[in-house]
């Protein structure tokens, strides 16, 4: 995070030693808050952020959802994030909008708490690794299960649910694994500790639907219409952990993640062991995409 030099509250760039909070901030104690996690890109052209808008707009749902005001509109908050990648002068990164409940209550209805708003941004290379990038990460079926929406809202990206995402993280990592696969309440999959699932068997394309408890991934849905354009369906199901063992292909999208082949799950090689046809598919279009060279897809890239 070196490079986060500046980041923007509320409506002021602050040096990165100043941008403080008090520690009887209501979200810090609760949970109170929201956020998003979005890429940007050096192409040919420019510095392109990645589906800015779609991000925008998924923070606006989530603080919605979880009754948070946010009243900055969705085109503010846009040029915000333009203004922060470059006042870090960052060709590439990773950006970070979080709307959180700071001073006001310290009780469970946070409603007085002021509202606060920050946008940083800073260097960040592949979150899974190089090597995992290049020949597949191994997996592991988490023993914790997947928030359910009869407690939280799994399709928000509220910051108190990602307890669920570190506890399986930690786990993953503690026992030798790259990253943990999550299953529902009723024991069918639902998605990594940040990342979406995609199978592949037979040539066909399999995803976990929306009711499997994921979040509605922005780069899931961005594969979904790229491999589309390429005449592959990608049908929306529910999936068994035994569907895992049997595919001949798994990979993880997200923000951080990217497109990251699996290589491995609970210790079984997942189809040859190494990326198969269509993820190494999936990850040249996306690629492609986020650097502006697919012209049917360049209405998803925003020129910092
Ligand atoms: C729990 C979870 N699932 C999936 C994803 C992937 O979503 P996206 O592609 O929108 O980054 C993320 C990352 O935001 C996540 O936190």
């Amino acid at each position: 995070m070196d490079s986060a030099k500046f980041i923007w509250m509320d409506g002021d760039l602050v040096a990165f030693e100043d941008a403080k909070v008090h520690v009887l901030s209501n979200a810090l104690h609760y949970g109170t808050g929201v956020f998003e996690g979005i890429r940007a890109y050096e192409a040919p052209d420019g510095t392109a952020i990645f589906r800015l808008r779609e991000h925008i707009e998924r923070l606006h749902r989530s603080a919605k959802a979880y009754g948070i005001k946010l009243e900055r509109p969705v085109d503010e908050l846009i040029d915000v994030c333009r203004r922060v990648v470059a006042a870090n002068e960052l060709e590439s990164g990773y950006i970070r909008p979080l709307v959180f409940y700071e001073l006001g209550s310290i009780g469970l209805n946070p409603a007085a708490a002021r509202v606060r708003t920050i946008v940083a941004a800073w260097r960040w290379g592949t979150y899974l690794g190089e090597e995992g990038v290049a020949n597949g990460i191994r997996v592991r079926i988490s023993s914790w299960r997947r928030i359910h929406q009869s407690s939280f809202i799994p399709i928000a990206k509220g910051t108190g649910q990602y307890l669920n995402s570190v506890l399986a993280k930690q786990e993953a990592l503690a026992t030798g694994y790259d990253e943990a696969l999550l299953l529902n309440i009723d024991g069918n999959v639902s998605e990594g500790s940040g990342e979406n699932l995609f199978l592949i068997r037979d040539g066909a394309v399999f995803t976990p639907n929306v009711s499997s408890g994921i979040l509605d991934g922005i780069t899931r849905a961005s594969v979904m219409e790229l491999l589309a354009s390429e005449g592959i369906e990608v049908k929306e199901t529910i999936l068994t952990r035994g569907d895992l063992y049997g595919a001949d292909e798994l990979f993880f999208t997200g923000t951080a993640a990217e497109v990251t082949p699996i290589r491995e799950v609970d210790d079984r090689p997942v189809g040859a062991g190494k990326p198969g046809p269509i993820t190494k598919r999936a990850q040249e279009l996306f690629a492609q995409a986020v650097t502006g060279k697919l012209a049917e897809f360049r209405h998803w890239l925003t020129f910092v």
